[in-house]
């Protein structure tokens, strides 16, 4: 099953809720809030009031990306704020099975991102007790970036040894996901694919059903693969 991540990076902050809400009911799975603390990456964004803001307006999954340092401190304010799903970067945790256990023992689901040239060896032992694996097809921070074709061969990796380990774990892929690239990233084994600028420029105007066609593009290219 493929799921579509919509990255609300590139969405109209002032008007947050709208923009979650129609992107869902336009057939999206899952928001994709990216947390960054203008020191782990050169940005600023949204912390855990921004999550509880949206929470009340969408059952959708929301899947936190944590591009901060320290990591841990934080973790009890996103699943106190409703978040289902908790991604942090193994750079920017000093105890990472410890940071892995936090975050399930608030509640949550645990994900490990991984930079483009950050190495898949911190999947080896701690693969087990994750729901999620992110591979970053840019370099955090900013959205609107180019696609890195190195993170094909990283999703194949991380494919075969998620299917080795017979658990059901998400593969999620982050940055410059577009429609004509979407089912080649598919093929490497992604499932589950975040999208800010493609989704969110699609749609300018107060049109409630803007995002449908790029949701359906999306939708269409997936089910070639
Ligand atoms: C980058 C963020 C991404 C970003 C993707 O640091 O983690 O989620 O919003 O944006 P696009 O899809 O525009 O590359
Ligand atoms: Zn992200």
């Amino acid at each position: 099953m493929y799921r579509l991540a919509p990255s609300i990076l590139s969405a109209n902050f002032a008007k947050l809720g709208q923009e979650v809400t129609d992107v869902i009911d336009s057939g999206a799975d899952i928001i994709h809030f990216d947390v960054m603390d203008n020191h782990y990456v050169p940005n600023l964004t949204i912390g855990p009031l921004v999550c509880e803001a949206l929470r009340p307006v969408t059952d959708a999954i929301i899947d936190v990306h944590l591009m901060v340092q320290p990591v841990d401190r934080i973790i009890p304010d996103f699943a106190k704020a409703g978040a289902n799903i908790i991604s942090f970067h193994p750079e920017a945790s000093n105890h990472i099975d410890r940071t892995i256990g936090l975050i399930k023992e608030q509640g949550c689901k645990a994900g490990l991102v991984f930079n483009p040239a950050t190495p898949l060896h911190y999947l080896d032992h701690v693969l087990d007790k994750l729901d999620l694996v992110l591979i970053m097809s840019v370099n955090p921070g900013f959205g609107g970036q180019t696609f890195i074709p190195e993170a094909l061969n990283k999703l194949r990796a991380v494919r075969k040894r998620i299917d080795a380990s017979g658990k059901d774990i998400m593969l999620e892929i982050d940055g410059g996901v577009k429609v004509d690239n979407i089912a080649e990233i598919a093929r490497a084994g992604a499932d589950t694919f975040v999208a800010g600028s493609a989704v969110y420029q699609a749609g300018k105007d107060a049109d409630p059903h803007r995002y449908d066609s790029i949701v359906a593009a999306f939708r269409a290219e997936l089910a070639k693969v």
